[in-house]
């Protein structure tokens, strides 16, 4: 996203001790054992308790991939660029229609809602392909794709921007138009024999779901006091969806979009809800003034502001946001079908959600992390086991939602707790999980927040008491599907300072949940020698396969620039250099082998505030990861470079997300998101310069060789 929206405060007044200060311990551990290393890594690998199979899975590390392009120097224009022998192609750019009876896009066009909500929406993010049918799944799909939030000064260029922003009602034409700009689409995308793609106008699938679409929640939430509205008194329903960021897809063909920045639409003019403080609800008017709008019918607008009137929760919008942050799951092969909030998988700031290793027979796992400065990765373990005739049958009509009912709203939620010897727990937020620290140290998670709506509702909350790991901003996830092993990027972390501890933190077995200030700042060390994590870095986690609690992990890539010897953890150079990861895909090629690969958000709207930002726009870059080592260095460092290099470049103030390729990998297909002046009018070519001011959008871009032939080797 754009900082324009980020509300990365520190919500997180727990005190647990944070990842960088983790990050140091382990490294120091790390170094110990390199002393007698031998013994050291046998130990660890046995106490560690893998199986013979999957020690060896683990210990040897894979055949090599090679990158077969050259890794490119930093660009900064309003173009893409990507490596000699591609192609890039625009392709659905805001705006565009979905079904054949709509206005063709004009660069100078006045959007109204009912034209808005029939077209593409505003500021692509995560995406994903659905095939249907398996023969041409590589030509032929239905593109699910997250439209995350909205330019104003774009939407409303031919009028000089929008109406009423600041102070007085906001026209209700404009809200409406806004609204429907958010949420996601499902549109079908076709390949011709010259490798040109182009949407399918008109086909039924196509489909906006836009932030007022209703839908029903699911899990634990649905039906109790805590979902109360004057639109839903029983406390199931909900309209819309909102500010979906980051994607995931189940094994039974089902999109999942996640609520991320969603808590600064609402207001609450009074007194603040323990969740409502948490995650950042407040103040006197919304982020775009939806709640001012004179309202529509049923509290069309009103449901944006949150203050109680009265007594009675079924007579106001009090718990509306209580709707809000969710993982949410649409069946994209059926235009009509319900859609689903799955409260059962938490409600925070979700950035995506990723699905685990699919084992037939074996609980199904979904990783998902909280973006914001300080905040828990989260996974969710499914209490249906695995049973490979749920699996997608791509094209048929059937209902889906009944499987995704069946293994997404029964399950144990966790969240993630980093040690410093290279192990991990998983801390359960259950009703009988015994909190294992301060105050509350020794009470059920069930008496402090009542039952499991409770602690959904407060899925933060409950993660502070059981002790999780605060984390530099968890963005993507992705899932290695041969070896299991999880990679997620962890953004960047403004409030890190040289203090050890912020000064009211009172120390070990003595954590203090109540207080007001917990840690505002994270401690400088020897993994992040900065005083602040500017540039962001990538860990990478292993369950341990017969106990759902447990995992090891160890860092995976530093960001950073070059020159910056201090930062340069990873020994990385010009034409390699990133920061703030955002994005991640797992790209499965042979014998297990694969491509991580790295998209940027260095958040360039703002200014190019640090050194990377000076030396180029937003990246995406192929890393091919290697095994999991415990030799205390990052995974890749300066010994290994040639298995690290930038692909692609965006243009300028874009950052690039949301990214995955067709099954035989010859087209990759990622998005450009609040792009500054892109793209050039009357071509589909990305990497064209346009002349002039543009009216920007957002919009996917799909890269091919010029030969046809797989994308990166
Ligand atoms: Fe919408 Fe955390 O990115
Ligand atoms: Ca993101
Ligand atoms: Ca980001």
């Amino acid at each position: 996203m754009s900082q324009e929206i980020e509300n990365h405060d520190n919500h997180n007044d727990s005190g647990n001790r944070p990842f960088s200060s983790v990050m140091a311990r382990y490294l120091s551990r790390r170094r110990m054992l390199q002393g007698s290393l031998g013994l050291a890594a046998a130990t660890l690998f046995t106490d560690f308790g893998l199986s013979a199979a999957l020690r060896q899975a683990s210990a040897e590390p894979r055949r090599r991939l090679t990158l077969g392009f050259e890794s490119l120097p930093g660009s900064m224009t309003d173009a893409i660029v990507v490596p000699e022998g591609y192609t890039a192609q625009i392709l659905v750019p805001w705006g565009t229609p979905l079904d054949g009876s709509a206005a063709d896009w004009q660069q100078d066009m006045h959007l109204t809602p009912a034209f808005q909500a029939r077209a593409m929406g505003m500021h692509h993010d995560g995406m994903y392909h659905f095939p249907l049918d398996t023969q041409h799944a590589s030509r032929d799909f239905l593109l699910a794709i997250n439209h995350e939030y909205i330019d104003q000064s774009a939407l409303w260029a031919p009028q000089g921007g929008p109406t009423n922003n600041d102070e007085g009602a906001r026209p209700a034409d404009e809200v409406r138009t806004e609204i429907n700009a958010h949420g996601m689409a499902v549109v079908r995308l076709r390949r011709d024999d010259q490798g040109h793609w182009a949407p399918v106008a008109d086909d039924a699938h196509n489909r906006r779901v836009t932030s007022a679409t209703p839908m029903e929640l699911a899990g634990p939430v649905r039906g109790t006091s805590w979902a109360v509205t004057a639109w839903s008194p029983e406390g199931t329903h909900v309209r819309g969806t909102n500010n979906n960021c980051a994607s995931g897809y189940t094994p039974w063909g089902t999109y999942l979009t996640c609520e991320e920045n969603w808590p600064e639409v609402f207001i609450n003019r009074g007194k603040l809800t323990p969740d409502q403080a948490r995650l950042g609800i407040n103040g006197e008017r919304g982020r775009y003034s939806w709640e001012s709008a004179e309202d529509g019918e049923q509290g069309e607008f009103s449901r944006f502001d949150n203050t109680p009137h009265g007594d009675d929760p079924a007579k106001d919008y009090r718990n509306e946001a209580r709707g809000f942050g969710y993982i949410v799951e649409i069946d994209p092969y059926d235009a009509d079908s319900i859609i689903y909030k799955r409260t059962a998988l938490g409600r925070f700031r979700h950035e995506g959600c990723w699905p685990g290793r699919v084992v037939e027979g074996m609980p199904l796992t979904f990783y998902t992390g909280h973006d914001s400065r300080n905040e828990y990765i989260y996974k969710f373990v499914t209490t249906k086991i695995w049973q490979q005739s749920d699996a997608n049958r791509p094209g048929e009509a059937y209902d889906r939602q009944a499987i995704g009912t069946s293994y997404l709203d029964e399950g144990t939620l966790y969240v993630a707790r980093f040690d410093a010897d290279g192990e991990g727990e998983w801390l359960p937020l259950t009703v009988d999980a015994i909190i294992p620290q301060g105050e509350h140290k020794g009470r059920r998670l069930g008496e402090v927040f009542e039952n499991q709506a409770g602690i959904i509702i407060n899925t933060c909350d409950a993660a502070d008491l059981m002790g999780a790991t605060p984390m530099d901003r968890p963005e993507w996830g992705t899932v290695d599907p041969h070896s299991g092993i999880v990679y997620m990027t962890l953004t960047n972390n403004s409030k890190r300072t040289e203090a050890e501890r912020p000064a009211s933190f009172t120390g070990e077995g003595d954590d203090v949940f109540t207080v007001g200030s917990g840690y505002a700042t994270a401690p400088v060390n020897a993994a992040n020698p900065r005083p602040d994590n500017t540039y962001g870095h990538v860990i990478r986690w292993q369950e341990r396969h017969d106990d759902p609690t447990r995992m090891r992990w160890e860092p995976f890539v530093f960001g950073s620039s070059a020159s910056d010897a201090d930062s340069n953890l990873s020994g990385l150079t010009d034409v390699n250099a990133f920061a703030s990861p955002d994005g991640l895909w797992f790209d499965e090629r042979d014998d297990g082998e694969g491509i991580l690969w790295i998209e940027t958000d260095n958040g360039l709207d703002k200014g190019r505030e640090n050194a990377v930002a000076e030396m180029t726009n937003d990246q995406v870059l192929a890393v091919v990861p290697g095994a999991m080592s415990d030799d205390g260095q990052p995974a890749i460092n300066a010994q290994n470079q040639a298995q690290l290099k930038r692909f692609a470049i965006g243009p300028n103030e874009a950052e690039v997300t949301g990214i995955f390729a067709t099954p035989d990998r010859t087209a990759l297909f990622i998005n450009i998101q609040h792009p500054a002046n892109w793209p050039a009018a009357n071509t589909e070519n990305a990497t064209q310069t346009a002349q002039g001011q543009v009216r920007p959008r957002s919009s996917t871009v799909v890269i091919q060789k010029r030969d046809g032939g797989r994308i990166g080797v």
